[in-house]
């Protein structure tokens, strides 16, 4: 690749959905284009390079509009490892290694390098063809924001946003009703989006994977709650949290093919506990997907854009290999090994937890 040279490039979204996705798309687009490179959309993840049906050139009508919209117009998938591509055969599935299909696939559309825009498991992806010699500009993706080289993911200030929104609307009900609402939220393995919102959306109780929990000091917040005249309770819980001894709450193991198996139903025990201990009515939800969709904050427009441009300004200065990483006040190229390295927790002795367990709020430890 020379520097400065006319380009043609290829963009992919992998993993789950994130709202901002789009708005990445379309700087990139819009960046790549004003330099007078050729895109090429790449459907479905790592599968539009399986299966080139699933390429299309993008032009200036196909980012019309899309900035606030969330989703992404390239679809995703959360099972495409070409590494370990399902395939029927004979009636079968089976596991097989489609890797170097890609790497064909990248050489025959004329490529010259690749914008894969995912999470942790998209981006160990990506790691793996860099090794194979494709050049590639990561960009960060995920609600959870648990990327450590990066301060933070578009998609979490959204979903924070939606939680919060969601709290906000469950504390009438629940004060109504004088009931205890335990409300699950998404996160993986880290606690970032239940910590946030529940501290923003006013919670008594913020249950996190970083700290393991005893159901018996939660019913006892909970009656604390009850006693101190407040004739409700709002629990938050990350879908990732346990108890102290326990395991994690699984509703989809590893045989879904999945990149990582599918967290869920801590609310749902949770709910359960609560009421036979205490006694008092209890509710739960779980906000799901709820966090992921429709259109991304100011915020995530912003970080969105900004990782877009930014990775466009490192694949023409050849940089590759890499991920962008939020840097404040700029963005900055992290190795996408080290990038993918480590998962970003919440530190149990943040500023956060300090503020919040000083109100009385517990985290059930
Ligand atoms: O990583 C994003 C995330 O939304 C997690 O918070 C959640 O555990 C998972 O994806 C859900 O994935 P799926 O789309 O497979 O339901």
């Amino acid at each position: 690749m020379n520097k400065n040279s006319k380009k043609r490039i290829g963009i992919l979204t992998g993993g789950g959905d994130c709202p901002g996705l789009n708005a990445v798309i379309r700087a990139a687009v819009k960046s790549a284009l004003n330099l007078g490179w050729e895109v090429i959309g790449i459907r479905e993840g790592f599968e539009g390079l399986i299966d080139t049906s699933k390429t299309e050139m993008i032009t200036s009508q196909n980012i019309k509009g899309i900035l606030n919209v969330g989703g992404t117009i390239l679809g995703t998938t959360n099972r495409g490892n070409p590494f370990i591509a399902r395939k029927e055969i004979n009636g079968k599935v089976v596991e097989v290694d489609s890797s170097d299909k890609v790497v064909e696939n990248f050489k025959k559309l004329g490529l010259d390098a690749l914008l894969v825009i995912g999470g942790d498991g998209t981006l160990g992806i990506a790691e793996k063809f860099v090794d194979k010699g494709i050049p590639i500009v990561g960009v960060p993706k995920t609600i959870d924001n648990d990327l450590s080289s990066t301060v933070i993911t578009f998609g979490f200030d959204t979903a924070v946003s939606i939680a919060t929104e969601a709290l906000d609307r469950l504390h009438p009900t629940a004060e109504s009703h004088r009931r205890t609402m335990v409300v699950e939220t998404m996160g993986r393995y880290a606690g970032w989006i239940a910590l946030n919102s529940g501290v923003s959306g006013g919670a008594d109780i913020i249950l996190i994977p970083e700290i393991p929990f005893d159901i018996d000091k939660v019913c006892k917040a909970v009656e604390k709650r009850y006693s101190n005249k407040s004739n409700f309770a709002i629990v938050v819980v990350a879908e990732g949290a346990k108890q102290k001894s326990g395991e994690l709450f699984v509703k989809q193991g590893k045989e879904s093919g999945k990149e990582h198996p599918v967290l869920g139903g801590v609310a749902e025990w949770l709910c359960k506990e609560i009421q036979s201990k205490t006694g008092r009515e209890s509710r739960f939800i779980s906000l799901g997907h709820l966090q992921r969709g429709g259109n991304p904050t100011t915020f995530d427009r912003l970080l969105g854009t900004r990782f877009g441009a930014c990775a466009i300004r490192f694949i023409s200065e050849n940089t590759t290999g890499i991920m962008v990483a939020s840097s404040p006040p700029g963005m900055k190229a992290v190795p996408l090994k080290e990038a993918i390295s480590k998962l970003k927790n919440v530190p149990t002795d943040c500023d956060t937890i300090i503020s919040a367990k000083q109100m009385g709020i517990s985290f059930g430890d």
